[in-house]
C-alpha cells in the first residue's frame, strides 16, 4: 500500500472515530431541566381527573397486558412494529420496578421531553410526540392517579428491536426531524370549543398518532393529518377522519360520530375494531358532554383530504 493510500485510509478511520465520539457526546448531553410552570392547583391535579386522563390517553391500555388485566400498569404489552418489538414498561407506583420513586420533574421530563430521569431518550413508540402538548397540571394529575393505584411488583421486559433501531442515541436525531416539543398553545383564530377539542384530540387522546400516515422513519406526515393510514405502525388500518365526503367522515352527522365515540358502533352498524374499541371503552365513552362536543367541533373542522386507501365506513 502506498503512503498516500495509507494516509487516506487513516484519515477515514480518524474521521469515523471523531464522528462516533461526537455522536456519543450528543447522546449523553445534559438532561432537560424541568420547570413546573403551571401552579400546582389541587383541583387540576386531583386523582379523579388523573384517572380519567389515564384512560383517555391510553396509558392503561398500552401499559397493561391484555391477558393480565388485573395487573394494571405493570407493563409487558407487546407492540409489534417494523422496527422490532417494544414491550411497554412497568409504570405502576412500584418503587423498584415502576415509577414509584419518580419526582414530579421526572414525570414531566418523560411526557414533555421524551427523556428518562437520567436524560436518556425514549423511543417514540411511547407517544410523547402527542403528550408533550399536555399542560403540566394534567401531567401531574396523571402521576397522582398512578401513585394512588396499587404497585405492581413485576420487572419490565427489554425491547427486542432490530439494529440500528435499538440504538437509543439515534432517537436524538429522530427527534430533530419529527418531534416538536412544548405544551399546546391556543389558536386565537379558533373558538374556545375548537381549542378544547384540539387539546383532547392532539395532546391527550392522540387520535393523530394512529389516524395519520408515517414516513418510513416513523415520523408523522403532518400534511396528511388524520387522513387515515393503511397498514399503520402495528399493521392496522385506521380510517380517514377528515371531512372528505367520499373517503372521510364528511357524510357522518354529529350524532353518528358521537354515537361511535360513546358506544363503539359505526354508522353501518358494525362494532369498531380492537384498538379503537379500547379508545372508546377507556376514553371517549367517559368524556363529559362539553368535551365530547368540543371533540366533535374539532373533527368536523378537519380540512377534507381524499384517501381511498383507508376510507371511513359510509352510511347506506
Ligand atoms: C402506544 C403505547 C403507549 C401508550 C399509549 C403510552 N405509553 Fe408509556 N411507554 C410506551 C413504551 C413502548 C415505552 C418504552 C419507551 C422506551 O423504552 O424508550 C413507554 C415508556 C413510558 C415511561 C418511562 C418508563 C421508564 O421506566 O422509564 C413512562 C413514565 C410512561 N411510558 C408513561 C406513560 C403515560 C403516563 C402514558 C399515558 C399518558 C403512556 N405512557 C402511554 C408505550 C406507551
Ligand atoms: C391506538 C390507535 C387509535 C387511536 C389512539 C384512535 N383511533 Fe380511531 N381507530 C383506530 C382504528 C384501528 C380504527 C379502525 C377500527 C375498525 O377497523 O373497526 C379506528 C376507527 C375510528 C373511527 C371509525 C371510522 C370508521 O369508518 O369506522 C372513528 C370515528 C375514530 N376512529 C375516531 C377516533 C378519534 C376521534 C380518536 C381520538 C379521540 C381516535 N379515533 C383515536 C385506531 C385509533
Amino acid at each position: 500500500m502506498s503512503i498516500n493510500a495509507r494516509i487516506a485510509r487513516l484519515s477515514i478511520v480518524f474521521i469515523a472515530l471523531c464522528t462516533l465520539a461526537f455522536v456519543g457526546f450528543l447522546a449523553i448531553d445534559s438532561k432537560e431541566n424541568v420547570e413546573i410552570t403551571h401552579a400546582l392547583n389541587p383541583a387540576l391535579t386531583s386523582a379523579e381527573r388523573g384517572e380519567f386522563l389515564l384512560g383517555l390517553a391510553g396509558c392503561v391500555s398500552c401499559h397493561t397486558e391484555p391477558t393480565r388485566k388485573e395487573a394494571q400498569l405493570a407493563g409487558g404489552r407487546e407492540l409489534k412494529t417494523p422496527f422490532g418489538v417494544f414491550f411497554a414498561p412497568n409504570i405502576s407506583s412500584d418503587i423498584e420496578h415502576g415509577i414509584g420513586a419518580w419526582s414530579s420533574e421526572d414525570f414531566i421530563r418523560a411526557l414533555r421531553h421524551g427523556r428518562s430521569p437520567k436524560g436518556e431518550h425514549y423511543f417514540p413508540a411511547f407517544p410523547y410526540v402527542a403528550y408533550t402538548r399536555m399542560t403540566d397540571g394534567d401531567m401531574l394529575a396523571i402521576q397522582t392517579a398512578i401513585m394512588a393505584r396499587p404497585p405492581q411488583n413485576q420487572p419490565s421486559k427489554p425491547h427486542a428491536l432490530n439494529f440500528p433501531f435499538n440504538q437509543r442515541w439515534g432517537v436524538k436525531f429522530w427527534k430533530l426531524l419529527h418531534f416538536r416539543e412544548g405544551a399546546y398553545t391556543e389558536d386565537s383564530n379558533q373558538s374556545d370549543t375548537w381549542n378544547r377539542g384540539a387539546y383532547i384530540a392532539e395532546a391527550v387522546a392522540h387520535c393523530g398518532e394512529c389516524h395519520t400516515e408515517r414516513y418510513p422513519t416513523g415520523g408523522l406526515v403532518r400534511s396528511r393529518w388524520m387522513a387515515g393510514v393503511k397498514n399503520g405502525l402495528q399493521g392496522e388500518t385506521a380510517p380517514n377522519l377528515t371531512q372528505d365526503p367520499k373517503t372521510g367522515l364528511g357524510g357522518w352527522s354529529d350524532e353518528d360520530i358521537s354515537f361511535l365515540l360513546t358506544s363503539g358502533l359505526k354508522i353501518n352498524g358494525d362494532v369498531v375494531g380492537s384498538k379503537m374499541y379500547e379508545v372508546v371503552e377507556n376514553g371517549t365513552s367517559k368524556l363529559q358532554k362539553d368535551d365530547l362536543e368540543a371533540l366533535l367541533k374539532y373533527l368536523k373542522n378537519l380540512p377534507p383530504i381524499h384517501n381511498p386507501e383507508a376510507p371511513a365506513a359510509q352510511g347506506f
